[in-house]
């Protein structure tokens, strides 16, 4: 196995060897993308909550013995995780293209005493997920890349089975959430806007990108979760093989717009062509909910554990509370606030909308933002008011 620096973590419930990240660094920061076999600790909140995401998908649609895919593995921790942490996979086929990757994985593996569940191959992603396309297919699908996972949801979509369950996580969230609004249309074929709730658009493009490739196929897909943490959106969503849920599904995509004049946003139905709109529209994209409430809140909750970090525990609640609010793109603070000349809080803000008899609700995409069904012209008057008085 290749000679580079090493040291094992602790991780979850499993310990795996890593590149000593104290050796890759920019500056004094380490750079897990400098190291011979990528792994970056602050990954864990993606992995811990998948591992509860995994969990919950397994009660809530009451199946066992399950196999899982996870094409793009690193050192493998991911895939080992499953295979330790959930209960009801019977088999795990980890791959990475790099051989370096490939002999850590392998070692991980084996130091774990799982070499009875977890296969590690070493292959292009895309070609993976084909053979297991072909040898009758997989429950879960864990597709965590570099950048957009764009170039392997078609054939992800392939691989799973019926009611089975595909994971995407995107680092590219600039492009996604409008910074390069002509990459974004080539790559995932749709128009981002830099509204002030753009880290939502940018989710919902993802979920689309996913439903897209879905419909050509006559599958349909329902979102289970959707979250951000930091640098990158994970999404997670139940593909039904399917014709009438693509149909259905059709039903969940259209266009974002917003107003600044009206401060009014929200989202209309239609694709691919909208019906006419007088607003500044971004899309196409996924409209409904983009999570489930009664699976973030009745399933994945109960299997988000003690021994998680301190950041995944925390955003979970975070999503637990925000799957109950409504269907609207999120509102910024600043927005409600403006010629109140200082900076009102998020919780101020929550107070007045719930005393002014509407709900209210953080969202976990900015720290200054929240979801309301209150009219918010109506709002940024009485933040005004409120605050004049104090
Ligand atoms: C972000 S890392 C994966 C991290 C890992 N899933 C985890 O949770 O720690 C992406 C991995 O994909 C591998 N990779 C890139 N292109 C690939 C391809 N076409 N097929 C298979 N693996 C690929 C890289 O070598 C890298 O190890």
């Amino acid at each position: 196995m290749g000679d580079y620096p090493k040291v094992e973590v602790n991780e979850g419930l499993v310990s795996i060897i890593v590149p000593d990240l104290s050796k890759y660094t920019v500056g004094s920061r380490p750079e897990p993308a400098h190291a011979p076999v990528f792994y970056n600790p602050r990954m864990e909140v993606n992995r811990s909550l998948s591992v509860a995401i995994l969990n919950a998908y397994l009660s809530y649609m009451d199946k066992s013995g399950i196999t899982v895919c996870e094409p793009l593995s690193g050192t493998g921790v991911r895939a080992i995780r499953y295979a330790r942490e959930v209960h009801g996979v019977s088999r795990v086929v980890a791959n990475d293209i790099s051989e370096r990757a490939y002999e850590l994985a392998k070692l991980n593996v084996e130091r774990n005493g799982l070499n009875d569940v977890v296969t590690v191959y070493r292959d292009d992603a895309n070609n993976v997920l084909l053979r297991i396309a072909r040898e009758g297919g997989c429950d879960f699908v864990d597709i965590d890349p570099f950048g957009s996972p764009q170039p392997f949801i078609e054939n992800s979509l392939r691989a799973i089975k019926d009611r089975g369950l595909l994971c995407v996580t995107a680092t590219d969230v600039g492009v996604l959430a409008g910074k390069y609004p002509l990459k974004c249309i080539r790559r995932y074929g749709a128009l981002p806007r830099k509204f002030p709730f753009r880290l939502e658009v940018g989710i919902r493009i993802l979920i689309y990108a996913i439903a897209r490739y879905a419909l050509a196929m006559d599958y349909g897909i329902k979102p289970l979760i959707s979250f951000m943490d930091g640098h990158y959106y994970r999404v997670c969503v139940v593909v039904f093989k399917d014709r009438a849920y693509a149909i259905e599904t059709l039903r969940s995509l259209g266009y974002a717009y917003y107003s600044p004049g009206t401060l009014s946003r929200g989202f209309i139905q239609g694709f691919p062509i909208p019906s006419a709109s007088k607003f500044e529209l971004s899309g196409p994209l996924w409209i409904d909910y983009p999570w489930d409430a009664e699976f973030v809140v009745n399933y994945m909750m109960r299997e988000v554990r003690d021994y998680f970090s301190e950041r995944a525990r925390e955003l979970a609640s975070m999503l637990r509370e925000e799957s109950l609010a409504p269907n609207v793109p999120y509102t910024l603070t600043t927005e409600v606030s403006r010629e109140v000349g200082r900076e009102v809080s998020i919780n101020e803000v929550i107070n007045i909308i719930r005393g002014l008899g509407y709900t209210a609700y953080k969202t976990h995409f900015h720290p200054k933002g929240f979801r309301t069904d209150a009219d918010l012209l109506r709002v940024r008057d009485v933040v005004k008011q409120l605050l004049r008085l104090k």
